[in-house]
């Protein structure tokens, strides 16, 4: 299995870095489904089990914040016993061969990237152990507590005598992704030109801008790569499309242009 995962993988020859080359990642649930997260869209995914209208949107918390904060509470509880795979630990030797030529942009919240040694992350969609006020604009906190049957209040609004409710810290749908983190990503992208090597890996490339970032990084003459164990929606965006697990191929694909 693995000499001909690497015969395949010379033959296509996906990384050339040298050291003008930038690499721009981009991970979805799909990296995380190794350490036992499970994804959104497939068969055994979240939004097959839970409607995200009613987890995952400002209308159903305010429907019903408690089912909220019991849907992220068991995903709080998964996180516990979930460890790092093989595929966030090469992007994070990637990463320290490259140092500011690597950059991370991740769709998932479970900072497992970060866990495994990555620094230059950028949580796109926010962060499961962090917690917000749905009431003021205190910055969003570390908290891994899990409120399955209460519901947690700000300290800050009631000791001015106010009541509201802390949410999680996660990008729900309608809402804004962070302007200025999403600068980052551009800025990164056009100094990289012609340089950009683009690697998605992990996401069925359904949710936008993320699905989107593939074509401005040919639109700059960039090289694009998908890992991914199915068909993504976006698959033909990309120069090259390698199907399978990639916590198998990530450690050979990574390593490919050091030997
Ligand atoms: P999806 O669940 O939509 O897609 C996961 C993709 O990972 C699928 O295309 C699978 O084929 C692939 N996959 C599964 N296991 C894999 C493995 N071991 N190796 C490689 N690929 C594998 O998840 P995302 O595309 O990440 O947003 O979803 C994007 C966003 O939609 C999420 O961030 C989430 C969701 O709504 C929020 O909750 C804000």
């Amino acid at each position: 299995m693995f000499f001909s995962l690497l015969a395949k993988l010379k033959e296509m020859r996906p990384l050339a870095i040298n050291d003008r080359t930038r690499v721009l990642v981009l991970t979805g649930a799909g990296v995380s489904a190794e350490s036992g997260i499970p994804t959104f869209r497939d068969a055994d995914g979240l939004w097959r089990s839970h409607r995200f209208e009613e987890v995952a949107s400002p209308d159903g918390f305010h429907r019903d914040p408690q089912l909220v904060w019991q849907f992220y509470s068991e995903r709080r509880q998964g996180l516990q016993s979930a460890e790092p795979n093989d595929g966030h630990k090469s992007l994070a030797s990637l990463e320290a061969r490259l140092g500011g030529r690597f950059l991370l942009v991740t769709q998932n919240v479970d900072g497992l990237h970060q866990r495994a040694g990555s620094k230059r992350v950028i949580e796109m969609h926010g962060s499961l152990l962090k917690s917000r006020c749905s009431g003021c604009d205190r910055a969003p906190f570390y908290d891994p507590a899990l409120y399955p049957d209460t519901l947690p209040q700000c300290s800050e609004c009631r000791a001015e005598g106010r009541d509201a409710l802390l949410r999680p810290h996660i990008v729900w749908f309608g809402e804004g992704l962070d302007l200025a983190l999403m600068t980052r990503v551009r800025n990164f992208m056009s100094d990289a030109g012609d340089q950009l090597i683009f690697l998605a890996v992990g996401t069925s490339g359904n949710v936008f801008p993320a699905a989107l970032l593939v074509d401005d990084a040919r639109a700059i003459g960039g090289h694009t790569i998908l890992v991914n164990r199915d068909e993504a929606a976006n698959a033909t965006h990309f120069d090259q499309v390698i199907r399978g697990k990639s916590g198998e191929i990530l450690p050979v694909l990574l390593a490919l242009d050091e030997t």
